[in-house]
């Protein structure tokens, strides 16, 4: 009886999980943390502002003061140290992680059931669209998914991974699907005298320009704008491929590494990172499998094993050398053009 409470309570809280995923989406979208800050901060100036009902915004901000978002002092509200990082403003803001996880994922995540069944992508069933085409046609979108990307690609922690790299004659270093450049950024400033590139959609640009500038390499790394299913011409000694082939099937990956594949030489490598899904399932890498899920979830892609990497490489004519998993959690899966043997060394 005992366990059958427990569990019982496992299940409930878990099926609860949207709450929490909504009272933090439907207070970004109505930006109440920004015109808090704004000192529009008590209820009657809120709902003015907001339009919204006195008695439905006081339901909404009683939990964001209980989860310590929010203070109340008398009539006024005040963010918290928390509340802060929900604000547009706030250098480390995270209201476009939050409004990326309730207006975009959670809406895919709704449709799984019946996209598995349908053998159609959750979020085109969701929203009518594709999520990359999307960050194109609207900005609000864009900047949802941005925020993300880059609160995620800057915890890549890639320091002790560059340290153990012996190759002090890197020279150019390219970023395919770079997007905003958090993680070409950490190789520029670990190899300091190397040039950089990033290849990405055409409507990525200012934004990868404003980041690079903020992480004072701009003056070292340019953006092509491209499409990596395209053949481009772009010299390197190291080719990064950064949570690009999770985005896709094996025959388009197969089409990404090839493009690759024909900008490299015998000295280059290509490093890709991704989460690896481990041969065993356990629950310490809960995190992986749900990550898998929310893959499939927003562009129809997938997480993968590493002998599924091997064999991408192998049909796109490159060499699987090594894979290193990092702090982060992500591995980094090194590869190279096949090597060819010659008939004397056999
Ligand atoms: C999941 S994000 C990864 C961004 C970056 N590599 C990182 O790890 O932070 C995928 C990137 O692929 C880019 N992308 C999608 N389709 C593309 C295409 N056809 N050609 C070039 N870039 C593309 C997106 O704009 C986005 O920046």
């Amino acid at each position: 009886m005992e366990n059958m409470e427990v569990n019982a309570r496992i299940i409930t809280s878990m099926s609860q999980g949207f709450a929490n995923t909504y009272l933090l989406y439907t207070a970004c979208k109505l930006e109440i943390f920004d015109f808090i800050e704004q000192n529009i901060n008590t209820v009657l100036e809120l709902s003015k502002k907001l339009n919204v009902d006195g008695q439905i915004l006081s339901k909404i901000l009683r939990p964001l003061v209980a989860y310590d978002f929010l203070e109340k002092k008398d009539v006024e509200y005040q963010l918290t140290e928390k509340g802060k990082l929900l604000t547009g403003s706030s250098k480390n803001s995270l209201k476009g992680y939050v409004l990326y996880c309730g207006g975009i994922c959670a809406k895919s995540w709704s449709m799984m059931a019946e996209a598995a069944k349908t053998k159609q992508i959750p979020y085109s069933l969701a929203m009518g669209a594709e999520l990359f085409a999307e960050n194109e046609k609207d900005e609000g979108h864009y900047f949802a998914f941005n925020n993300m990307m880059n609160f995620i690609s800057e915890r890549t922690s890639l320091s002790d991974f560059l340290c153990d790299l012996q190759d002090t004659n890197i020279k150019r270093i390219v970023d395919i699907g770079g997007g905003t450049g958090a993680v070409i950024t950490q190789f520029l400033k670990y190899f300091h005298h190397a040039t950089g590139t990033i290849l990405d959609l055409e409507f990525v640009k200012e934004k990868a320009l404003q980041n690079l500038k903020k992480n004072m390499v701009i003056d070292r790394c340019d953006f092509v704008p491209g499409d990596f299913f395209k053949s481009f011409s772009i010299s390197g000694d190291i080719f990064i491929l950064s949570r690009v082939l999770h985005d896709w099937n094996d025959e388009d990956s197969i089409k990404i590494l090839r493009n690759i594949k024909a900008n490299m030489t015998d000295n280059s490598v290509l490093y890709i990172i991704e989460l690896v899904i481990p041969e065993e399932v356990k629950r310490e890498n809960i995190d992986v499998y749900m990550n898998d899920l929310q893959i499939w979830a927003v562009c129809g892609g997938t997480e993968r094993k590493l002998l599924e990497y091997y064999k991408l490489l192998h049909s796109a004519g490159l060499s699987y050398i090594d894979s290193k998993q990092i702090h982060s959690g992500e591995s980094v899966i090194e590869a190279r053009l096949d090597i060819k043997i010659e008939e004397g060394e056999i």
